[in-house]
């Protein structure tokens, strides 16, 4: 039994034992529990030789950027270089509609962003005399090394997009303190740390964002929408006391789909937002979640009044499988 003070102590002498007095280390932050936790580890056991990266590629939901940019810095202390992506990521996504083809494109350009900034690091390190950056930080947990090492012939379903799934190419050497952690673990050791509870706490989030919650193409305009819509409702499952209860609750933006409403004494045309809280284990299999009326009805209300362009809110209640958790 462990407690997470002796698993800091243990991670913070390995980190320093692999890492050596001298050299430099990259982290790519992603917002979600597991990169933070691990820069934080890392920032313990070397202090300012950790750079961390985090690429703002516009499908962040709100609030999330700030969270990590002032929060996190805040209570962690980390160097933190924000890259702001946002108008090439748009660019890249212009009139596609194909979700494998919008998941390729998030992640490819996301390692082109993160390899830009790690050149211009690289260099500027280079330039006050020190041999550069030879560490990469990955949030990977000890349920992602046997998967990856287990079983083969699964389909693939969907290609995912991690933070974490950065090429192997790489010029550098992985340290991955996280290796022998499951999920809660990792939490427990977050807090510890000091991680702030808005990042420790959160529920699963994909890489690719709110770009694979949009159905259709991805804009700007789609994006304030989406983004608008998720945060009223995590901001009413959080007021309910919720959030322990749900895995999950995407919140997708059908943006091809329109149908007419009567709002004040005119006629809408607008597009529908469907609610998909799931329960589950481990994300392999999910049912919905039975969300209580009134809960459902507030979301439903202040979606339909605050966000402008919604006039629809609909319940997904299909299990996986046969439906996955995200729509894409
Ligand atoms: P699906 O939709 O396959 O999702 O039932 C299962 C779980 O995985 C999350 N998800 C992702 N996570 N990168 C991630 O890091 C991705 O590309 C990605 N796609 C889906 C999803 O939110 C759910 O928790």
């Amino acid at each position: 039994d462990w407690t997470p003070g002796e698993v800091i102590e243990e991670q913070v002498e390995r980190i320093r034992q692999q890492i050596g007095p001298d050299a430099k280390v990259l982290c790519a932050l992603s917002g979600g529990v597991d990169s933070a936790v691990a820069a934080a580890l890392v920032h313990r056991a070397v202090g300012d030789r950790l750079t961390c990266v985090f690429v703002d590629h516009g499908l962040l939901r709100k609030g999330e950027r700030e969270q990590v940019e002032e929060d996190y810095v805040k209570a962690i202390g980390v160097r933190l270089v924000t890259v702001d992506a946002r108008e090439q990521f748009l660019g890249e996504l212009a009139g596609v509609t194909d979700p494998e083809m919008k998941r390729k494109i998030i992640g490819r350009e996301f390692i082109r962003v993160f390899e830009q900034a790690e050149t211009q690091l690289v260099a500027e390190s280079q330039e006050d005399g020190g041999d550069g950056i030879r560490f990469l930080v990955q949030g990977t947990l000890y349920p992602d090394v046997v998967e990856s090492g287990g079983g083969s012939g699964t389909a693939n379903i969907k290609s995912h997009h991690n933070v974490g799934g950065l090429p192997e190419d790489l010029k550098f050497e992985l340290v991955e303190p996280l290796r022998t952690l499951f999920k809660d673990e990792v939490r427990a050791v977050g807090r510890e740390l000091g991680v702030p509870e808005v990042i420790v706490a959160r529920q699963p989030f994909p890489g690719p964002g709110l770009g694979i919650r949009i159905i259709g193409e991805v804009t700007q305009e789609r994006l304030d929408l989406l983004r608008e819509a998720d945060a009223i409702v995590r901001e009413e499952l959080t007021a309910a006391g919720l959030d322990e209860s749900i895995w999950q609750c995407p919140v997708v933006l059908l943006a091809d789909v329109r149908s007419v409403g009567v709002q004040g004494d005119g006629r809408t045309y607008g597009h529908p937002i469907v609610l998909r809280p799931v329960s589950s284990e481990d994300a392999m299999t999910a049912d919905w979640t039975r969300l209580p009326y009134d809960v459902t009805a507030r979301i439903s209300n202040r979606i339909t009044n605050e966000v402008d362009g919604i006039n629809r809110v609909v319940l997904d209640v299909t299990s996986k499988p046969p439906g996955t958790i995200e729509w894409e």
